[in-house]
C-alpha cells in the first residue's frame, strides 16, 4: 500500500518535472501530441529537405535567425500563413512547442 503511493507520488512528480521543463510558460496550454501530428501531417520535412537535404531537421537553427521563443512561435506562422495551412493559434503554439523541445530549447 505505502509502495503503491509513493510511486503514484513519484510518477505525479515525475511528469509534472518532464511537462514544465518540455512546454515553456509562454506556450501554455501547447498540446505537444497535436504538434507532433500537425508537423507530421503537413510536409513540413519534405519541404525542408530540399532546402537543406539530410532528414531536413538542419533547417532548424537554435543560434540562428530564430533565437527566442516568441520569434519560433512567430516563424511557425509565418509557414502557416505562407503555406496557408489553416492553423489556428493554438496549433500553431503546439508545433512551435514541439520544435522547441526537440530542436531549439529555449526557456
Ligand atoms: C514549402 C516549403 C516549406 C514547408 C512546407 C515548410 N517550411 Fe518551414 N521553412 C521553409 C524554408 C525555405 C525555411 C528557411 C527560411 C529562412 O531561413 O529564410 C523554413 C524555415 C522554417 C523555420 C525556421 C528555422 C530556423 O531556425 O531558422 C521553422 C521553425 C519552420 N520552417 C517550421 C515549419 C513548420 C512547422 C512547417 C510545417 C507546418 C514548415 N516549416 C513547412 C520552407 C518550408
Amino acid at each position: 500500500m505505502f509502495i503503491k503511493h509513493l510511486m503514484f507520488a513519484l510518477s505525479a512528480w515525475f511528469a509534472t518535472g518532464v511537462l514544465a521543463q518540455a512546454v515553456p510558460s509562454l506556450y501554455q496550454g501547447a498540446d505537444l501530441k497535436l504538434g507532433e501530428q500537425l508537423i507530421a501531417d503537413n510536409q513540413c520535412d519534405a519541404c525542408h529537405i530540399r532546402n537543406v537535404g539530410g532528414d531536413g531537421k538542419a533547417i532548424y537553427r537554435p543560434n540562428g535567425r530564430v533565437n527566442s521563443l516568441g520569434l519560433l512561435r512567430g516563424q511557425v506562422e509565418a509557414c502557416n500563413t505562407t503555406l496557408n495551412l489553416g492553423f489556428f493559434p493554438e496549433e500553431v503554439t503546439s508545433v512551435a512547442a514541439v520544435l522547441n523541445r526537440d530542436f531549439y530549447r529555449f526557456k
